[in-house]
């Protein structure tokens, strides 16, 4: 096992999950260019829950995109649950998105025409090996996220809060090494929205590594990690016990 530096001799690492290396993406818009990530570099570990803040545009949902390999880097490597993605093809890249990520979007994204039950077995479809078993685990989380009673329901019969529930139960099916959230609380009330951090934080406690994205420092301080994002690259790191809330962070960044 790694160790790492400055964090005292032989203090072990937990494996790395996501690594991006001098990662880059540009949109090209007419003769201007946007650097939405900017040579990034660094390396997510099994078992962490991180949070990613910064401001509109600071490059969140593009570094989310790659992690969950919805979209590519310009420049740069990304290893992911031990597959570097860009030498991927785009079926190659959808097996292992399918199989290693979870992806939970703001506007939860299921399918209209298909029901609870349905929804969460999507992933499953895209496997070339889907696992017998699917439709039991996917009864089973289900009942975990408080849906069991509504596996006939359709998205538009459900509440806000249930859809980001089915949404995450269908993260969930194919036991994803990773699990990406993007402001994944932040169209629903804030007692539903707690409800969904609550679940995150169980999911946490089992050990899956989770990154999640928002504009709420109150949600950023509650993850044990924070990583802040400014212009496409990194700003700030917070980790572990060295994690303090938002506003002193400011405070001490303050130029004298
Ligand atoms: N498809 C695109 N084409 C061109 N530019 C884009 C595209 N997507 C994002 N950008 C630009 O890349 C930069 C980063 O965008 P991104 O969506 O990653 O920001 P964000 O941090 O998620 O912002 P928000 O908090 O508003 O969701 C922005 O300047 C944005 O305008
Ligand atoms: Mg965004």
């Amino acid at each position: 096992m790694e160790t790492r530096p400055g964090s005292g001799a032989g203090v072990p690492e937990a494996p790395p999950v996501a690594e991006l290396h001098e990662v880059s993406r540009i949109y090209r818009m007419g003769s201007s260019e946007v650097h939405a990530l900017d040579r990034f570099s660094f390396t997510f570990r099994e078992g962490e829950y991180w949070t990613i803040m910064g401001s509109s545009g600071s490059g969140k949902s593009t570094l989310l995109n790659i992690l969950g390999c919805i979209d590519r880097p310009t420049h740069g490597s990304y290893r992911v649950c031990g597959q570097e993605m860009t030498e991927l093809d785009d079926d190659e890249l959808s097996e292992l998105r399918g199989r290693y990520i979870g992806f939970i979007f703001q506007s939860f994204n299921l399918i209209p025409q298909l029901n609870v039950l349905e929804n969460i077995l999507v992933p499953v479809m895209y496997l070339d090996h889907p696992p017998e078993d699917a439709v039991e685990r996917a009864v089973r989380l289900a009942g975990r996220v408080g849906l069991g009673d509504r596996l006939d329901h359709r998205p538009a019969q459900l509440s806000g809060g249930q859809q980001q529930r089915v949404a995450i139960a269908r993260s969930l099916i194919n036991e994803p090494g990773l699990l990406l959230a993007d402001e994944a609380t932040g169209n629903l009330d804030s007692k539903t929205a707690e409800e969904i951090l609550g679940l995150f934080d169980e999911l946490h406690a089992e050990g899956k590594t989770i990154l999640l994205v928002t504009h709420e420092p109150s949600i950023g301080e509650r993850a044990p990690n924070c990583l802040r994002l400014k212009d496409g690259r990194i700003h700030e790191i917070r980790r572990g016990a060295d994690h303090r809330p938002w506003p002193e962070a400011e405070t001490l960044e303050t130029p004298t």
